[in-house]
């Protein structure tokens, strides 16, 4: 039984395999965080020992003893208006205008399986290992009722987290943060990390210590964006990839989110996270309830690595969905830093003509198909095929890549549309833009008002109708602009404030309609490469374009930082040409391609214009790649170097049953005379016989992990590293 509750001491145990999370109502029905680690066996409450923190208040009832506070006492969700100075996960407007909340029991119930939550995506129980712990909490002036969630997944230590927050009372209140996580950490030296970038570098890891006061990582421009990831960690100053205590947090969340971290007076740290408040005001009317994102939250007490496993291993099987959430991912090849936006037919065919001869599985048309969509600045929301470009109907087309052997994908930015185009014509009102203000451009479009169902169902008939034209196994769904000019013709003053939020829930809803029927075609999520990286995109999008940016040194980086929460398989990763279109670096082919198979596999270059040596390489790499795909998207990943920092990078794949293993990597920069670089490989099994790249000398998986291999000898820039290590059968 993974949660147990003491109904005399209100006392609640939440237990996965290896973490325990402990609350308790205390003698003011005030819902206290005690504990959240390790397994103890024990109520941690005997740390709470508070002595009077001068100018932190204490709540009437508690009379004159001034050592209780709200201000100081670790809370499981912090209120706005009563006493607690630290950042609140909840702050409502009521009618009077106060912004008071007083949240206190009200009663508890557990319940078999996971939550869902309706309009939002979530995360799910497939194999009845799932348990819900609800906890309600009440304010009686206002009536206001908060149902805080906690789903429990026992194998892969996750406990996640959410709100429902409902209106009791007889009159309408603002919601002005509703966050999903609160969670207080009353002891310890912590640091965080966070994933910071920008276009075609996201998710640079960044590790810093807590200095007093608030630090944060968000995104207030409608997705969840390049510069900031809804996803970070807090980690004991000692942690490492193998050592030491981290807790990782991630909102399911594809908008604008916030996830802030306060060092208090007393040194204690309090994180919370949800839908960005900047960017919200819900009208929350009598009987109605609000309903946060889901927040995961896990413990590691084995630094890093076992973090990431336990996030890999519940992504894939607890958030991604669909007939290719487990399945082998094809190979495919994009033409658009082939071509950009200048192709015809006869181009394309033999695009996909030469890479289905290598054996890529898939062509994919990425932009430029439709409409009069010949650059940027004209066709988007006109999705009707440009036949004059292709020589013919789509189907026509995809019926010649299909009689190559290979399926058929396209691109589409559905919540896009051009000034330049049909639909802008028809609907102007259907831009996001602000009466009477010239709007925000950029990459010269505006963005269509998602919050509106008429302007869903468009997009719905539009995209559908394209899909129904011809055999189409794939999607990628791309959205190439942050949003301003927040305005919905659709709301009025009272409701403007719930425009960003109600644009996610119509793209979810979109999304889900589009992906039940069409549960064949692999959706592949794209925002200028890795701009809406989330786990609320992986609910309908088992993989996501990782970035702009195909430079394989780049990437190294890229990637190591998406590695820390999300599985390998949901990375999109593509060998382009050399030089590097965005950073004009020429790295090897095959670096290029080892980089590339840590995620899931393609092209996108002219494969015509590669030598015959260079088509032997992608042969051979097609053929690598199939081979490992098991491996490298069922099996545990290692990071085994930090390419922030070291002069190398290398990471691992490591299969379930210890059998099998396999290290990629390069080496930055040769040097002169220079001793070899040492490698760990880990996750082995110490006491079997290995061999590598099928050589004849066998090695201990002890001498191996303990030891370590040496690098092979390097010779230029770039060099690739590839080493399988399998176990020799007794
Ligand atoms: C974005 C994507 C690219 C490509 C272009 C097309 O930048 O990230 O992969 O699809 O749009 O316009």
């Amino acid at each position: 039984m993974s949660i147990s509750v003491n109904e005399k001491e209100k006392f609640f145990s939440v237990k996965t395999a290896n973490t325990e999370y402990q609350m308790k109502v205390d003698e003011f029905g005030v819902l206290k965080h005690i504990w959240y680690g390790e397994i103890t066996n024990k109520n941690m409450e005997y740390l709470l020992d508070y002595p009077n923190v001068g100018f932190s208040g204490s709540i009437y009832e508690a009379g004159t003893r001034q050592t209780y506070s709200l201000d100081t006492l670790p809370q499981e969700y912090s209120c706005e208006g009563t006493g607690d100075y630290r950042i609140s996960s909840l702050s409502v407007l009521n009618k009077d205008g106060d912004s008071s909340v007083d949240l206190r029991f009200k009663g508890w119930e557990v319940k078999k399986g996971k939550y869902s939550i309706p309009g939002l995506p979530a995360s799910y129980d497939n194999s009845n290992e799932a348990e819900t712990l609800e906890i309600t909490l009440e304010d009686k002036v206002s009536k206001i009722e908060v149902v805080l969630k906690y789903g429990v997944f026992e194998n892969t230590d996750i406990i996640t987290r959410s709100a429902v927050i409902t209106n009791k009372g007889d009159n309408s209140v603002y919601l002005k943060n509703a966050s999903s996580v609160c969670l207080d950490i009353p002891f310890g030296n912590w640091q965080w990390v966070h994933f910071q970038g920008r276009h075609a570098m996201e998710r640079q890891l960044e590790r810093a210590s807590l200095i007093h006061g608030v630090q944060e990582s968000s995104s207030n421009r409608g997705a969840s964006s390049h510069q900031q990831n809804p996803a970070i960690v807090l980690c004991s100053a000692d942690c490492t990839e193998i050592s030491g205590s981290c807790i990782g947090a991630m909102l399911m969340y594809s908008g604008s989110f916030k996830a802030r971290v306060q060092l208090d007076q007393i040194d204690q740290v309090r994180m919370v996270m949800g839908i960005n408040p900047e960017m919200f005001k819900w009208n929350l009317k009598a009987g109605e309830s609000f309903y946060t994102p889901e927040a995961f939250l896990s413990f590691s007490s084995q630094g890093f690595e076992k973090l990431s496993h336990c996030f890999h291993k519940f992504i894939r099987n607890n958030v991604c969905r669909g007939k290719y959430k487990l399945e082998s991912r094809p190979v495919l090849i994009n033409n658009w830093e082939a071509t950009y936006f200048d192709f015809n037919e006869e181009i394309l065919y033999n695009i996909a003509k030469q890479a289905s001869e290598l054996g890529v599985d898939m062509f994919v048309l990425d932009d430029g198909w439709f409409g009069q969509r010949n650059g940027e600045t004209a066709g988007l929301g006109d999705w009707f095929v440009n036949e004059e470009k292709l020589s013919g109907s789509l189907k026509k087309f995809v019926d010649k890549v299909k009689a190559m052997g290979m399926k058929f994908g396209l691109w589409f930015e559905p919540e896009m549309v051009s000034e330049d185009s049909d639909l802008y014509r028809n609907h102007p009102d259907w831009a996001i833009k602000i009466p009477d203000r010239a709007p925000v451009r950029s990459r010269c479009q505006l963005v269509l008002d998602m919050s509106r169902k008429d302007v869903q169902d468009y997009i719905y008939e539009a995209v559908s109708n394209v899909l129904k034209s011809a055999d189409i196994s794939y999607v990628k769904w791309d959205m190439n602009r942050s949003i301003s000019d927040w305005f919905s013709h659709g709301l009025n003053s009272e409701n403007m404030g719930e425009m960003p939020h109600r644009y996610v829930l119509g793209v979810y809803s979109l999304l889900e309609r589009l992906t039940s029927s069409f549960p064949d075609v692999l959706f592949e999520g794209c925002c200028g490469g890795g701009g809406r990286f989330d786990a609320g995109m992986l609910y309908y999008c088992p993989q996501i374009w990782c970035s702009d940016d195909t430079d394989a040194y780049e990437r190294t980086k890229i990637q190591y930082g998406t590695s820390f929460f999300y599985p390998i398989s949901a990375v999109g990763s593509h060998v382009s040409t050399v030089p590097n279109h965005q950073t004009g670096r020429i790295t090897p082919i095959e670096t290029r391609a080892v980089t590339a198979m840590a995620g899931s596999f393609g092209y996108e270059l002219d494969l015509n214009t590669l030598s015959s040596e260079e088509k032997e390489s992608v042969k051979n790499q097609i053929k690598r790649f199939k081979e490992y795909q098991p491996l490298i998207h069922n099996g545990e990943y290692y990071r085994l170097s930090n390419p922030m920092e070291d002069e190398y990078a290398a990471w691992e794949f490591v299969s379930e049953d210890k059998s099998e293993a396999l290290i990629h990597g390069m080496v930055f920069f040769t040097k002169p005379n220079f001793v070899r670089y040492l490698i760990k490989p880990r996750g082995l099994d110490e006491n079997a016989e290995y061999v590598i790249n099928n050589g004849s000398e066998t090695y201990t998986g002890k001498a191996l992990m303990s030891g370590g291999v040496l690098v092979p000898k390097t010779s230029g820039d770039y060099s690739p590293i590839e080493m399988h290590i399998a176990k020799l059968l007794s």
